[in-house]
């Protein structure tokens, strides 16, 4: 009973994004293709090839919060308007990518194209990459949808460590205790209920990714949205559309664990 009524729903919900996204369905994302961000607000202008920055290799390595909270990075497409100077200065991908860290980034005096300005500068172009994403998540454990691995398990069981902390940049702070785990009743009767952890998505967003931006969140139940709001990219569809495991997996969040 509860599941045909779990199927109806999603086959009304389906149905209305197939109307919404003009009737065509998209192809899905490849697994090293998911979390893929292509810039090219100055690049092609500049007579450069557009930029492809890959989540997968960047969130083995760090947390989102180091990028989204210290670095500042937009959790939008082409939002921030990174420039050749803010990299050269040190800013954005310039915090890492500085002949230090890791491979420096943009120079504006006049330079040859070299081998290192298209590790970045790739967009269809022939490049080969130092990191292969089928070497690289080959002994991470696997995950259904989105890029195919499970990252909640490969920071549990220690197969990743990603960095919270990137020196100049960061500031020392005592971590906040998050708040118990909590159940977000769907509106809809005979809806498997989501259990919301706080406990795990602090370990990659820390608080300040969510609250007060994407949560107000000072009172759970204060804010109000629906599945659809989810599916528009907005609350939990924020990272979970694009970057985190994708809406498709409606079990990993409709479901209450047995203890
Ligand atoms: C090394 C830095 C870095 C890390 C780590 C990182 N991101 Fe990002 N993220 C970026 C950049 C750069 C962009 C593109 C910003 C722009 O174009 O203005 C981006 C964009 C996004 C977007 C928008 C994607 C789109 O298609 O519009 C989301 C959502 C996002 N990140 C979530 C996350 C989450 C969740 C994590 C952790 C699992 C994470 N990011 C880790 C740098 C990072
Ligand atoms: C928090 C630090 C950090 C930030 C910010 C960052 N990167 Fe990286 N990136 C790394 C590290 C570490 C590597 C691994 C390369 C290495 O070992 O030097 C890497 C690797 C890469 C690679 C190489 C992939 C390959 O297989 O050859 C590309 C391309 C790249 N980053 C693009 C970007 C772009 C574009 C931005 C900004 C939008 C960015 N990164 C921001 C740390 C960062
Ligand atoms: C770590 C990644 C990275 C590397 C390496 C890199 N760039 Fe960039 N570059 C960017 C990003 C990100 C942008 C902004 C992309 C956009 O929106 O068009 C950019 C933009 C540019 C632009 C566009 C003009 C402007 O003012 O923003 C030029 C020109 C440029 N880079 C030159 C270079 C040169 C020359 C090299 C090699 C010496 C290089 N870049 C290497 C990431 C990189
Ligand atoms: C991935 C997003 C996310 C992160 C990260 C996050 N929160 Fe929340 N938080 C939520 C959501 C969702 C709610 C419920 C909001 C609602 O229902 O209005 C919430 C609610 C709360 C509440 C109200 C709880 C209640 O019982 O009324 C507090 C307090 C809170 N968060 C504090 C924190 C702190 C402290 C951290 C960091 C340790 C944190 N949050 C990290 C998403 C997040
Ligand atoms: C700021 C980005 C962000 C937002 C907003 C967010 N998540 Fe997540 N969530 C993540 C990341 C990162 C992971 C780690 C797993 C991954 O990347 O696939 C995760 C993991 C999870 C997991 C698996 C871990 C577990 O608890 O078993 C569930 C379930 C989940 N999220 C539900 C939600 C729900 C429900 C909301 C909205 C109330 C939400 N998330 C909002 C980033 C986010
Ligand atoms: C990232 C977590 C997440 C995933 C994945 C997810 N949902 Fe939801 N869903 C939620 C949250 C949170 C709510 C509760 C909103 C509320 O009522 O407060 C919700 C509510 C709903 C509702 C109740 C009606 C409404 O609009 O609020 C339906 C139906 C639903 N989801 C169907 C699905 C289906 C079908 C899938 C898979 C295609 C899915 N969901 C995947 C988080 C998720």
């Amino acid at each position: 009973m509860k599941k045909s009524l779990f199927f109806t729903l999603f086959l009304l919900l389906l149905t209305g994004l197939a109307l919404a996204q003009t009737g065509l369905k998209k192809r899905r994302p490849l697994p090293h293709e998911y979390g893929r961000v292509e810039l090219n607000n100055f690049s092609e202008k500049a007579g450069r090839a557009p930029v492809v920055f890959d989540h997968w290799l960047h969130r083995a390595k760090f947390t989102c919060r180091l990028c989204h909270v210290d670095i500042g990075f937009a959790m939008q497409a082409g939002s921030t308007g990174i420039a050749a100077a803010d990299n050269e200065r040190g800013y954005y991908c310039g915090a890492c990518h500085n002949g230090r860290t890791s491979f420096a980034a943009c120079s504006t005096k006049d330079q040859p194209a070299t081998g290192t300005c298209d590790r970045c500068h790739s967009a269809g172009k022939k490049v080969t990459r130092h990191y292969d994403f089928r070497a690289f998540t080959e002994k991470l454990p696997r995950g259904r949808f989105g890029n195919g691995i499970d990252w909640e398990q490969a920071e549990a069981e220690g197969s990743i460590t990603p960095v919270d902390f990137l020196a100049g940049v960061s500031i020392k702070r005592e971590a906040l205790t998050p708040q118990k785990d909590f159940d977000l009743t769907a509106k809809v009767a005979g809806m498997p209920e989501i259990i919301f952890s706080h406990q795990k998505h602090t370990v990659w967003n820390g608080c300040e990714l969510c609250h007060p931006e994407i949560f107000l969140g000072v009172k759970k139940g204060k804010t109000q949205y629906s599945m659809t709001e989810i599916y528009e990219g907005k609350y939990c569809g924020v990272c979970h559309s694009s970057v985190a495991f994708p809406l498709i997996d409606c079990q990993r969040c409709h479901i209450k664990p047995v203890r």
